[in-house]
């Protein structure tokens, strides 16, 4: 066999894939609205791409520490002690291409053969592939939408096994756009104390919460801190999606050998791009909080309008820029599954969505916001009129 067993376990991102067959459409001239990219539809702020011009300028071309250049590491502590609320040193965060990278590199740290991660589905699709590509394996928990798919702590007990290493929390979440509750994450985090599981808290979304404060789980205390893995990104909080920048905080034994795993794979972060990110921090929040603002808006025009539409119920999500809607209904006749369902609005309405299944989730369909609100009117629009064919 030419191929390893381990690269024979994973398959490519099925959100990206939706996002390339909605291109290929566009450019053969079909005028397709989507709602499958998972980034903000904002162009990244000037301060922080003329730090990156001024780097390259400066000629800083070169490689830096492997786990990123000093100012930046100290940033992002600051950062995280300012507005998480959680005390890590600089020596505790590493900068990393992309929390996708930050979160395998997390994998390949913690798991041996066979060692089984918690993973709440509907999952980010990535997560269970990279857990398989660890030699880990995924023990799913079921999340459900009468219960807001929010994750409980007795989702966890049932679920913990005498191989479980660790769980995956994802709040705000992607695809749901489902925020724990602070008094949920206490339990969680008690749970994962007693049981001594490590948490690997995804806060990628941390920017984009409507109707309540962001909780980080490692700021509960400073013994959860120490089995916590705190990820977070650039990539959406600027719309730097392009750049491939965020970072890993925990405890140094952790970051350690993330560094290692980095100084033997990528070597660095790309050098001008983590100097346009120290200019990103410096603002204090006010970018991503403008965007925010964008998105409740949004967020409140599509809840409502997929609502009104027959047969389609839609929980209304507190973070993230997604809406994930139950399409079962239509799960009929030609239509067998999600899949069918995505590709009869691609070529019916000429809209693109991502099937719930690739989320771990059938009979649903994630739907980004992130897309101009003259785009979701017209993309509501047309999703109602080819269901109505369907009624
Ligand atoms: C939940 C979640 N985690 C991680 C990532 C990866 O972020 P990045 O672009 O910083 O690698 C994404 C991107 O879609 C995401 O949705």
């Amino acid at each position: 066999m030419e191929l390893s067993e381990r690269v024979q376990r994973i398959k490519p991102s099925p959100t990206l894939a939706i996002t390339a067959k909605a291109k290929e459409l566009r450019k053969r001239g079909i005028d397709i609205i989507g709602f499958g990219a998972g980034e903000p539809d904002f162009d990244t702020p000037d301060y922080v791409k003329e730090g990156a011009i001024n780097a390259l300028k400066e000629g800083k071309t070169k490689y830096t520490p492997s786990a990123g250049i000093p100012e930046l590491r100290e940033a992002i502590a600051n950062k995280l002690k300012e507005k998480n609320n959680v005390e890590y040193t600089s020596s505790e965060v590493v900068v990393v291409p992309g929390a996708k990278m930050g979160l395998y590199e997390i994998f390949a740290t913690i798991l041996n053969p066979g060692d089984e991660v918690i993973v709440p589905a509907p999952y980010w699709v990535s997560y269970p592939e990279q857990i398989a590509l660890c030699d880990g394996i995924s023990r799913f928990v079921e999340l459900e939408e009468n219960e807001g798919f929010i994750l409980t702590v007795d989702k966890l007990k049932d679920a913990i096994t005498d191989r479980t290493k660790a769980v995956v929390l994802n709040t705000p979440s992607n695809p749901t756009g489902a925020v724990i509750p602070k008094k949920e994450l206490e339990k969680i985090a008690q749970f994962c104390l007693e049981k001594n599981i490590l948490i690997i808290s995804d806060e990628c979304y941390e920017e984009f919460i409507y109707e309540r404060e962001h909780v980080s789980i490692a700021s509960l205390s400073k013994e959860v801190r120490e089995i916590t893995f705190t990820v977070g990104a650039f990539s959406k909080s600027y719309s730097m999606t392009g750049w491939r920048l965020g970072w890993v905080a925990a405890p140094e034994r952790f970051i350690k050998p993330i560094i290692n795993i980095q100084s033997q794979t990528i070597s660095n972060p790309t050098s001008f791009a983590q100097y346009g990110a120290i200019e990103a921090l410096k603002d204090g929040g006010k970018f991503p909080a403008m965007m925010r603002e964008e998105f409740k808006k949004r967020r409140d025009y599509i809840v409502e309008e997929i609502r009104s539409i027959e047969g389609i119920s839609c929980v209304k999500p507190s973070g993230a820029f997604y809406v994930f809607p139950n399409v079962s209904y239509y799960i009929r006749g030609n239509i067998s599954n999600d899949v069918d369902f995505v590709s009869y609005l691609i070529e019916e309405a000429k809209v693109a969505v991502v099937p719930g299944s690739a989320f771990g989730k059938e009979g649903y369909i994630r739907m980004s916001y992130a897309t101009s609100m003259d785009n979701i009117k017209e993309g509501v629009k047309r999703i109602k009129d080819a269901l109505k064919k369907l009624s």
